[in-house]
């Protein structure tokens, strides 16, 4: 696992939008895995403004959804993805056609459907990844199997309180579908990006803790290309956080992607 402490919230920002740029100049045609949330809000817009800026064109890009809320109205505003095609495909000039989520309006059937469509395109080469206060991964709440796949699950009381601004005035719904962790460590590239104090504790249980359902995010230990990239309040609980530095800042350019 590659982890980068860095120096701010805009900085975690950059280097995603300088990785993923990477990404797409190498392959026009990439299959991105994009989570929602507030950490990477500011890593799409980045991504916008690079690529209106090089005049380079992402309409081949395609993306799938880590998950979706079960019981929402079809293009409700707050489900993930409407929230993808707004903030994320809109700005970035990819077409609604190159975008993929999980239905929740046909389970079961549609987990499995889900996973297929993810294999048809080739898989995903590069996953966009937050992490719950709690340590979930995807909506993988504590418990969730470490081989998983795309299925329904139940959300814990935390994750509800921490995503209700996004419902104001509405109660958050309690079952989600989400891809399953095994399906995420099929990414060939997970991306975790996590900003803030509040994520301090999940970080240091994902990166230095046991490998464990407890932590979902623990997951990234098993996978051969994770890179995690932390601004100071996220990396704050971190033992090794001087290695981690030292390691990043010895690195050759060419092995920074
Ligand atoms: C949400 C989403 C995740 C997201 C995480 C962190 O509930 N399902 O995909 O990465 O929790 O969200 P935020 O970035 O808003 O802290």
């Amino acid at each position: 696992m590659e982890v980068v402490p860095l120096d701010s919230e805009s900085a975690v920002a950059d280097m995603a939008a300088g990785l993923l740029t990477a990404l797409v100049s190498r392959r026009p045609d990439a299959v991105l895995g994009v989570a929602t949330g507030r950490t990477p809000q500011r890593t799409y817009a980045e991504l916008a403004r690079r690529a209106s800026g090089a005049g380079r064109s992402l309409a081949g890009v395609r993306l799938f959804l880590l998950d979706e809320y079960v019981g929402l109205a079809e293009g409700d505003p707050a489900g993930y993805l409407a929230t993808v095609l707004r903030e994320v495909a809109e700005p970035l000039g990819i077409s609604p056609d190159h975008v993929h989520g999980p239905d929740p309006s046909r389970l079961p059937e549609s987990a499995e459907e889900y996973e297929r469509a993810i294999s048809d395109a080739g898989g995903i080469d590069l996953q966009i990844l937050g992490i719950g206060s709690d340590g979930h991964l995807g909506f993988n709440e504590p418990g969730s199997s470490l081989t998983s796949r795309t299925r329904i699950k139940t959300l814990t009381r935390r994750t509800r309180a921490d995503n209700s601004a996004f419902f104001p005035g509405r109660e958050v719904p309690r079952h989600v579908m989400t891809q399953g962790l095994g399906t995420i460590l099929e990414a060939r590239h997970l991306l975790l990006l996590a900003t803030g104090e509040s994520k301090a504790d999940a970080v240091a249980a994902a990166v230095e803790g046991p490998l464990s359902a407890s932590c979902p995010a623990s997951v990234l230990q098993l996978h051969p290309h994770a890179t995690v990239l932390l601004d100071p309040g996220a990396a704050r609980g971190l033992r090794r956080l001087d290695d981690y530095r030292e390691t990043w800042a010895g690195k050759p350019e060419w092995q920074r992607d």
